[in-house]
């Protein structure tokens, strides 16, 4: 194991609920020393706070208010682990008259914020003894879905800056790990009539890439099978996602 949870300092955004509730709880059962959980709504965190008030401490951040980035980032003096989790589909077709409506909103989300935060904190990650940023991406970008397409396109877009990211870190002791989960047992994905993991599943995978110096981690098995049919035919998964719907 190069990667210990014990005694880190973490930031998890949109940690009231889904995989972001699942991050606090596998930071906690790995003896994480802090954890700001991070929401828009503060009272929503009341039940993840209860976990261990002692480690967990409730932050507001909604990545879309620039102003709520740049005072929790200046709120926080040390970190280890950054988890930027918080995420939307509010998606078009990628050919709808109003794509770039639908796609703006979910870049603010999915990625800008993401960014303006991140960038606020790498300072203190770089002086951090091994820390990590781990970026939720989904299975989504690695072939657009064309239902869901302008999120798929944000979600490639936390790909690319990913891979971004861990090119200009690597040499500052800072792992980027991005996650590809395919349909996982939250809210976002209650509409989806298929065998979900439960939303934990996706931290604990994560932690143990992460641990086993993996960086792009397919936490299930439908990423896992839709990666390989990607690295088969990039052509041969744009057809399964449209057939898909
Ligand atoms: N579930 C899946 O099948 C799946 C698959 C692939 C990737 N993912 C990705 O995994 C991440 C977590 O999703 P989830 O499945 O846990 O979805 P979820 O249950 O819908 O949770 C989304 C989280 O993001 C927060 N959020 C939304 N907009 C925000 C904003 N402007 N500022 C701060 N927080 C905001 C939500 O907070 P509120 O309670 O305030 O709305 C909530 O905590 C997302 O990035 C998602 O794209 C999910």
């Amino acid at each position: 194991m190069s990667f210990n949870l014990a005694g880190k300092v973490a930031l998890v955004t949109g940690a009231n609920r889904g995989i972001g509730e699942g991050f606090v709880q596998t930071l906690l059962k790995g003896g994480a020393r802090k954890i700001y959980a991070a929401a828009r709504d503060i009272k929503s965190l009341e039940a993840i706070v209860a976990l261990n008030p002692s480690v967990v401490q409730a932050v507001q951040l909604d990545v879309t208010r620039a102003d709520q980035i740049i005072s929790l980032a200046a709120q926080i003096p040390e970190l280890d682990i950054l988890v930027n989790n918080a995420g939307i589909i509010d998606s078009a077709l990628s050919s709808a008259l109003d794509a770039t409506e639908f796609a703006r909103k979910e870049m603010e989300v999915n990625l800008f914020g993401p960014m303006q935060l991140t960038s606020l904190l790498i300072a203190k990650l770089k002086q951090s003894k091994g820390s990590a940023i781990i970026n939720l991406s989904s299975i989504a970008a690695i072939s657009n879905f064309p239902s869901i397409g302008t999120y798929s396109i944000s979600k490639a877009a936390m790909h690319s800056y990913s891979e971004g990211l861990r090119a200009d870190l690597a040499n500052d002791g800072v792992a980027v790990v991005c996650v590809y989960p395919g349909p996982t047992d939250t809210r976002m994905a209650a509409g989806m009539e298929m065998d979900k993991p439960a939303a934990v599943s996706v931290s604990q995978k994560a932690f143990l890439a992460l641990s086993n110096d993996q960086f792009e981690v397919f936490p299930d098995d439908f990423a896992k099978q839709m990666y390989a049919t990607f690295l088969e035919q990039p052509q041969k998964l744009a057809k399964v996602f449209s057939d898909m719907g």
